[in-house]
């Protein structure tokens, strides 16, 4: 059956679905995206019209359906070793903590499928020596949580994992996993992976020594970053960091940490 183009006014209902469940602000030009992503979903239920899907996704009846809408609808870019100056300042700071008594505890606070989280870990497990340490990646598409969860990765993405890192904490696939990496499971066991949503109230999480919040807050207008930054600054230790996005600045956003230098603030003591 074949599916009608997508009218403004659909497109005006879908702006608002991931505004009101992720708060996520879709510009006017993501018409052909939205056709894109959610045009196999509106086949795939035997509709004609974008309208008709957005009446089954705001029924009530198919919350499955909504959040895979969602999966669909976010934009999970990233690799290993991304704004490799982030990845340096955390090593100064685990080289500092690697014998204190206190665990040290990193959020990756919107994870994609895990290669954020996964070189933090690679980078603690370098530098700590008898400090305890955990992370945590989250992400509210449940598809790239599960997909982290794996960590098995095309070796596209791990263009920038230094060499030594990838000899002691990947392994190469060969036959049918030719061309991918899988984190060793011994690091896949100090990573765990949850569903969160920023938009909303947080589940409990503990307190962080550090929290990378990066490539996030594009996506989100003023007030949903002023609301988003105070609730993740909350699980941030008196005296921990904040990365975001080397594009992203809290400018206008909060006045409650300082920065220390480009894109890296602290919670003050
Ligand atoms: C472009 S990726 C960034 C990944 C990684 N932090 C990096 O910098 O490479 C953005 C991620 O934010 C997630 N996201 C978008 N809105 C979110 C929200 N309200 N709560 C949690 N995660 C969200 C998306 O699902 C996506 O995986």
């Amino acid at each position: 059956m074949q599916v009608q183009a997508i009218s403004n006014a659909e497109f005006a209902q879908f702006q608002r679905f991931i505004f009101d469940a992720a708060g996520i602000s879709m510009a006017d030009a993501k018409k052909a995206l939205v056709m894109g992503r959610l045009g196999k979903r509106v086949a795939a239920h035997g509709l004609q019209s974008f309208g008709a899907y957005f009446k089954l996704l705001c029924s009530g009846q198919h919350p499955n359906e909504v959040q895979m809408a969602v999966d669909l609808l976010t934009t999970n870019e990233t690799y290993f070793f991304r704004e490799i100056k982030h990845f340096e300042f955390l090593r100064s700071l685990a080289l500092e903590a690697r014998s204190r008594p206190e665990s040290f505890r990193v959020w990756s606070a919107a994870s994609s499928s895990g290669e954020e989280a996964y070189s933090t870990a690679m980078v603690l497990a370098d530098c700590m020596q008898t400090t305890a340490w955990d992370i945590l990646g989250t992400d509210i598409s449940t598809r790239v949580v599960e997909s982290a969860r794996r960590g098995l990765y095309s070796m596209e993405r791990a263009r920038h994992v230094p060499p030594e890192y990838l000899r002691r904490f990947c392994r190469k696939g060969s036959g049918t996993y030719d061309g991918m990496l899988l984190v060793n499971q011994a690091l896949r066991q100090r990573v765990a992976f949850r569903h969160a949503n920023l938009n909303a109230p947080l589940p409990e999480l503990g307190r962080f020594d550090i929290v990378f919040l990066r490539n996030v807050m594009i996506y989100f207008n003023n007030d949903t970053k002023r609301a988003v930054v105070a609730r993740v600054l909350d699980t941030v230790k008196p005296g921990g960091y904040f990365c975001v996005g080397h594009s992203e600045s809290l400018n206008d956003i909060t006045t409650a940490v300082r920065m220390v230098a480009p894109s890296i603030y602290q919670k003050p003591k």
